[in-house]
């Protein structure tokens, strides 16, 4: 039911149910906020959103207050801008001064927020908070002294990643975020998916830099520098510099990536497809031993975690296959060594990657082979970026350039593996077209595209119905729960732990609302649209890769190399 209230003396539509924030948002009248996030219900925390009600003596936090007929609102009123300057105020009455070296200087809430309320001295002094800085974890770094207390990353753990590894810990003034029993992040349960990072409004939590190491390998002469990139790598980018993406972006970021200074640039795309097609025979041979039991896809490094960790009797169940990053570092590692004619050692493999947790797998022990890494650093979008601002490279003038082969190209099911239920998707066309030698009608996939954090469906494939079913976000996992529990039987089962899979990845650009993930999304589905190759079987790289260079070099003529291993482990909660 729509009714009138007053704003600002003005009259706008409200809706019974809806929060004063809605009702103002809708209107197009923005006020700050600093604990909300949009789809959680509110806490009311922060109190930055407060507006005044005619008739109420306290002020009365939009996000949480629902609307009602008789309002009467200021939004702007000089006590409201002096009650929000004044928790900003709070906050950083304890905050260290350092934003020139914080990794979200320029793209920092309190900054921005600091600004906007035109705070230009600090007029409240409080007891300094002792500088900590946990390192301990493969890809997050936590600087707590920068931790305003807005719980939004306590909550993106619990209710969106379902880790729970990050609480409250103490009362009072001594309060702060932290691990189970204020331990150190590795021993937590945390499983590097980064989402926290992605809501954190200031530098307490972010990506653990690997960008001073890339740059000092880039000036060793004798070492050869390698990067490959994955098809989000370049979406993001474009967002992040302000350019508009398509196929050529790929073009200039590969020319970019030669004036920094590296010697291979590849496509994570040829890994992917190569990973397509291992799943896809293990898909087949599956099903030709008449298996009943359900192949997890393991490509998401942080589901893979949460498996370890959560719900270890599915780790038989976990595809073998290494991550479209691992399998692209051991071709690096080995064939493009061979051709090269250098030592493994003698090569610097850096990936770059719309995925946090990709910094830990890039460190698992069954990715090392010998001592010796296969991906030697691991750098997010806003590294990558970050780089190509500090060579002062001029994206918009520069000649197209392509990649290096044996790994030049992709499949276009390689661009719809970024997305939730992509590589599910990709693993069964390949799998129709293996059997049946013709490509499978898309609209077989549609209810995996789109529908809920748990998607099923049941795809033919000549004779077999496939049952399929796609999780999108670890909250699904319950309802793929009850689901087995009711009886019901899957042969293919696609986990991502970011919601709408790797186009939300927090190596990404910070500014991703809904409609930003949904854009990403609909590029992929373009690509995927548009481009000639959609099988990894029909793409002249991985033909190529198959049938001969394969074949040619002895350490990777089995394909063992393409496979790993999963086990449990015991975390603190
Ligand atoms: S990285 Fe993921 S699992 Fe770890 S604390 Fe953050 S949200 Fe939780
Ligand atoms: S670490 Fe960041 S997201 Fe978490 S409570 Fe502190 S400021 Fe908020
Ligand atoms: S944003 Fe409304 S209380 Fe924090």
């Amino acid at each position: 039911m729509l009714f009138t209230i007053q704003v600002n003396n003005k009259k706008i539509k409200a809706e019974k149910g809806e929060t004063i924030l809605s009702a103002l948002n809708r209107n197009g009248i923005i006020i700050p906020t600093l604990c909300r996030m949009k789809e959680f219900t509110p806490t009311g925390a922060c109190r930055m959103c407060v507006v005044e009600v005619d008739g109420r003596d306290r002020l009365v936090t939009a996000c949480s207050q629902p609307v009602e007929e008789w309002m009467k609102i200021k939004t702007h009123s000089p006590r409201v801008i002096q009650a929000r300057k004044t928790i900003v105020e709070l906050l950083l009455s304890n905050h260290p001064d350092d934003c020139l070296y914080c990794d979200r200087n320029l793209n920092c809430e309190l900054q921005r927020l600091s600004e906007e309320l035109n705070i230009r001295e600090r007029r409240i002094r409080g007891r300094k908070i002792k500088p900590r800085l946990d390192q301990s974890s493969p890809a997050i770094v936590r600087e707590l002294s920068k931790c305003i207390l807005c719980g939004r990353c306590v909550r993106v753990c619990e209710e969106v990643v379902t880790a729970t590894s990050l609480d409250f810990i103490n009362k009072g003034r001594e309060t702060h975020v932290g691990a189970a029993m204020d331990r150190d992040f590795n021993f937590s349960s945390c499983i590097h998916c980064g989402q926290c990072v992605l809501v954190c409004p200031t530098g307490a939590l972010h990506e653990k830099h690997n960008i001073n190491e890339v740059q000092e390998y880039l000036h060793k002469p004798d070492i050869i520098k390698v990067i490959q990139y994955s098809p989000m790598v370049t979406v993001g980018i474009a967002e992040e510099l302000g350019m508009r993406y398509n196929r050529e972006f790929d073009k200039i970021l590969n020319a970019v990536l030669r004036k920094i200074g590296f010697d291979k640039i590849f496509t994570t795309g040829t890994g992917t497809d190569v990973c397509i097609t291992e799943i896809t025979s293990q898909l087949s041979e599956k099903i030709d031993s008449n298996s009943q039991i359900p192949l997890y896809l393991s490509a998401c490094p942080a589901w893979v975690k949460y498996a370890e960790q959560f719900i270890p009797s599915l780790i038989p169940q976990l595809s073998t296959v290494k991550s479209s990053q691992q399998i692209t570092g051991v071709l690096v590692k080995t064939l493009v060594a061979g051709q090269l004619g250098v030592k493994p050692e003698d090569i610097f493999s850096v990936s770059a990657t719309p995925c946090m947790a990709m910094k830990f797998e890039a460190r698992r022990d069954g990715m090392m082979r010998k001592g010796i890494s296969d991906v030697d650093a691991v750098l997010t979008v806003r590294e990558l970026v970050r780089l190509i601002r500090l060579y002062g490279i001029d994206t918009t003038n520069i000649e197209h350039e392509p990649a290096d082969e044996p790994m030049a190209n992709r499949s276009s099911s390689a661009v719809l593996a970024e997305v939730s239920g992509g590589l599910v998707e990709s693993v069964i066309r390949s799998y129709h077209y293996l059997k049946l030698k013709k490509e499978a009608d898309k609209q077989l996939f549609k209810k995996l595209r789109s529908g809920g954090v748990f998607r099923e469906a049941s795809v033919p494939v000549g004779e077999i119905e496939l049952k399929v079913a796609v999780v999108d976000g670890l909250t699904g996992l319950e309802k793929l729960k009850a689901s087995i529990a009711s009886g019901k039987k899957y042969d293919l089962i696609e986990v991502m732990t970011c919601p709408g899979g790797c186009v939300h990845g927090a190596g990404l650009p910070f500014s991703s609302s809904k409609d930003e993930i949904r854009s990403r999304s609909k590029l992929v589905y373009q690509a995927d649209d548009t481009e000639a190759i959609n099988l990894p079987c029909k793409s002249p790289t991985l033909i190529n890769l198959y049938e001969k260079l394969l074949k040619e070099n002895i350490d990777i003529a089995d394909k063992k190399i393409f496979y790993t291993h999963f086990e449990r482990k015991n975390v603190l909660l």
